[in-house]
Order: structure tokens, then C-alpha cells, then sequence
């Protein structure tokens, strides 16, 4: 992934620094760069999962490190997206016990539903596709990670059901009483 310039609306609330000095609480005064990864997670969580480079040099701010610092680790990771993503991205897994059981043609079907192509985002803003390398459950392949879960076993009409859940509202990217097999 690039990193984008695209501007995205700045916001630290109360609840969001609370939950940050939380973390920061775990670590010595002077090791805030400890909590750089929790940080990121909460930071991006607040601001429709995605990070500007703005939002990164806040963050640089906050633990009081270089700005550089939160960027190498920004693009090395790819739960931390640098451009913004549908409110549902689908990440499927594509390393080879996936692959073997049909992710490749899986993740085509998706697109060619959703009428987007690998790593882009639907123009309303619904849906993001991407590939991904082992999310380490590979024996329930094929399977793809939404939001802090994982669906396994995936077919076809179980990408059909899956879609019209979150058109129709009833994915909590965070909640785990939607985790399904
Ligand atoms: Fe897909 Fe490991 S190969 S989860």
C-alpha cells in the first residue's frame, strides 16, 4: 500500500485519550513508544478505520517519538490502513491452505458481486476486498478476517449470506457473538 494524502477529519475525545493514557498507564513514563501498536488500533478504531499521515504524526506527538517511527510501522503492518476502506473490508486469506481450498475463486466471486477489483472499495463505501497472507486458521479454510473476526469455511452462498449481513446491518465489526464457522 501507498501512503495517501487524502485529509481526514482529526478527532481525540475525551473517551479516546482516556482509553490511550490507559495504555500508556502499562508502560514507563519514559518507554511510551511500548504502546505504539494498541495505540494505532484505538486511534484508527476512532476515525472509520483508516490512518492519515496527519493522524500518525498526532500519534508521533502523543508518545513522543518521531513521526517516522509510526510510519514504519504503519506500512509494515496490514491491519493499519493508510487510505480509507469500506466500513466492511473482507481480507481474504490467499497462502496456500486457502489457496488449495478455492480462496482465489472465492475472493473473484466477491469482487464480481461487489463490481470492485482486489483492494478497492465499493462507491458507497460498503464493501473492501483485499487479499491477505495466513491469518494462522488455516484449518478452517477458506476463511477471511471482517472487522476483529474471522469467518471460516467459506462458500459461495456463505459470501452471499455474509454480504446481505452487513447490508442489512447486522455485522458488529467488534462484537464476537457474530463470529460464525
Ligand atoms: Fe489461510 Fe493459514 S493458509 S489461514
Amino acid at each position: 500500500m501507498q501512503i495517501t494524502h487524502i485529509k481526514q477529519e482529526i478527532n481525540f475525545t475525551d473517551a479516546l485519550m482516556a482509553r490511550i493514557n490507559e495504555l500508556l498507564s502499562h508502560y514507563p513514563a519514559d518507554k511510551k513508544k511500548s504502546a505504539l501498536l494498541p495505540v494505532l488500533h484505538e486511534v484508527q478504531d476512532a476515525h472509520d478505520n483508516w490512518l492519515s499521515i496527519a493522524l500518525q504524526d498526532k500519534v508521533a506527538e502523543i508518545l513522543e517519538i518521531k513521526p517516522v517511527e509510526v510510519y514504519e510501522v504503519v506500512t509494515f503492518y496490514t491491519m493499519y490502513n493508510q487510505k480509507p476502506i469500506g466500513k466492511y473490508m473482507f481480507e481474504f486469506c490467499r497462502t496456500s491452505c486457502c489457496a488449495i481450498r478455492g480462496a482465489e475463486d472465492l475472493m473473484e466471486y466477491t469482487c464480481e458481486k461487489l463490481g470492485i477489483k482486489e483492494g478497492e472499495t465499493t462507491p458507497d463505501g460498503m464493501f473492501t476486498v483485499v487479499g491477505v497472507e495466513c491469518l494462522g486458521a488455516c484449518g478452517y479454510a477458506p476463511m477471511l478476517q471482517i472487522g476483529d473476526y474471522y469467518r471460516e469455511h467459506l462458500t459461495k452462498e456463505k459470501m452471499d449470506e455474509l454480504i446481505e449481513e452487513c447490508k442489512a446491518g447486522k455485522i458488529d465489526l467488534h462484537n464476537q457473538d457474530h463470529y460464525t464457522e
